[in-house]
């Protein structure tokens, strides 16, 4: 299935997640709007330690509707970073408002709070931070700044379910918080997403949003009750097998999150001696959807990266800047100064990560990433 010797990730799976989804398929009902939907989102509003969760089918449309529910449109600007997954900056443009980079900082390498605030302008309608790769940005600096210039804080947390600040959960501090349950996260269902929150009005909408403005008293599937639709809406909801694979998977969350950790500590003290800066948890506690490191220069980067390709260890650039992509350079952001940004996309490298890394995959890239250093 892959042309790696070690691939950048690998789902766990046990016999739960063939039970719970096999039974959701058998019963032949209820694919759509099942029970495994509120399940699956009272499940995650507990974890987290909001009132709210609502489900998406992934965590753009969770992005996407985000910003539908705060009524972010054109001439508003909502603060990202350029340092993100592209869709980030995106959705800005999906309700037609305009993304406003800020930059980062070198310790988690997310939005740096000082650069908020310079960004702020009477438009500002929203700030989007990203806690990047599971671990956690300056949220409660970026929280102080939000509350006291009274904009909305969105937390993009689709990286780091599961890690937290001092005693708070990553996603328990912005007026909403979107995660991503895609493929290569810390839980996964394949595709998906949810969005949790305090706010039942921003509940409320989010739920038209989800599915068509319909204003539901009951299943629609199950119902022949006449609906009404009361604003436009799209449907973005999650599949009942979907939700089933949340909750099999959410039954191994703490586990999966220990056995990232355990293979993260034991690279980094391998690593640490190389002259390689590996990833830093001061402050708060890392999940490690991603284990990226940080080379002095961009050709040992890009060095390093080759070399690993050719030894079948696959590594990934997260992230090049978005203000650098093809469509941000057609709109006029390709002189837009961030130098933080600039600087850590031409160092950074993520190396594989997943929770069922054997200690020999372990050796092997210690051992690659050593002779390569060696040489240069
Ligand atoms: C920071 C960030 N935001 C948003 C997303 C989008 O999530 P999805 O791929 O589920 O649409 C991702 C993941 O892909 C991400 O890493």
């Amino acid at each position: 299935m892959s042309k790696w010797k070690i691939p950048m990730y690998k789902v766990l799976v046990d016999d739960y997640d063939v039970i719970y989804s096999s039974r959701v398929i058998k019963r032949g009902m209820s694919w759509a709007i099942g029970p495994e939907i509120e399940e699956f989102e009272s499940r995650l509003a507990k974890y987290v330690g909001t009132e709210y969760c609502i489900a998406f089918n992934s965590g753009t449309s969770a992005q996407h509707a985000a910003l539908l529910a705060l009524g972010i449109k054109q001439q508003h600007r909502v603060i990202v970073p350029s340092f993100t997954f592209i869709s980030t900056a995106n959705s800005v443009l999906m309700v037609n408002a305009k993304p406003v980079f800020a930059d980062i900082e070198e310790e988690s390498y997310g939005l740096d709070p000082v650069s908020v605030e310079k960004s702020i302008t009477t438009n500002t309608k929203a700030i989007m931070p990203i806690h990047y790769a599971g671990g956690a940005c300056k949220i409660d600096e970026i929280y102080d700044i939000a509350k006291r210039r009274h904009i909305p804080l969105i937390e993009d947390a689709a990286e780091s379910l599961g890690a937290k600040t001092g005693k708070r959960m990553v996603g328990s501090y912005g007026e909403m918080a979107v995660f991503s349950f895609a493929g290569n996260k810390v839980l996964t269902t394949g595709e998906g997403g949810a969005i949790v929150t305090n706010s039942k009005k921003l509940y409320d909408k989010l739920k038209l949003i989800r599915s068509h403005g319909r204003q539901e008293t009951e299943n629609y599937f199950q119902s022949n009750l006449k609906p009404d639709y009361i604003s436009v809406g799209y449907n973005w909801r999650m599949s009942s097998i979907t939700a089933a694979l949340g909750l099999s998977q959410f039954k191994k969350l703490g586990k999966m999150i220990s056995m990232r950790q355990k293979n993260a500590k034991y690279l980094s003290s391998k690593l640490r001696d190389m002259g390689i800066a590996v990833p830093q948890e001061n402050t708060f506690e890392h999940v490690y959807q991603l284990y990226s490191v940080r080379l002095k220069s961009k050709r040992l980067r890009d060095g390093l990266m080759n070399y690993l390709t050719k030894n079948g260890i696959m590594s990934k650039i997260y992230f090049e800047p978005v203000h650098k992509a093809l469509l941000y350079r057609k709109l006029g952001y390709s002189k837009q100064k961030l130098p933080v940004t600039n600087k850590v996309s031409e160092q950074i490298l993520s190396l594989p990560m997943y929770p069922t890394m054997k200690q020999s995959d372990l050796n092997l890239i210690v051992d690659t990433v050593g002779k390569f250093m060696k040489r240069n």
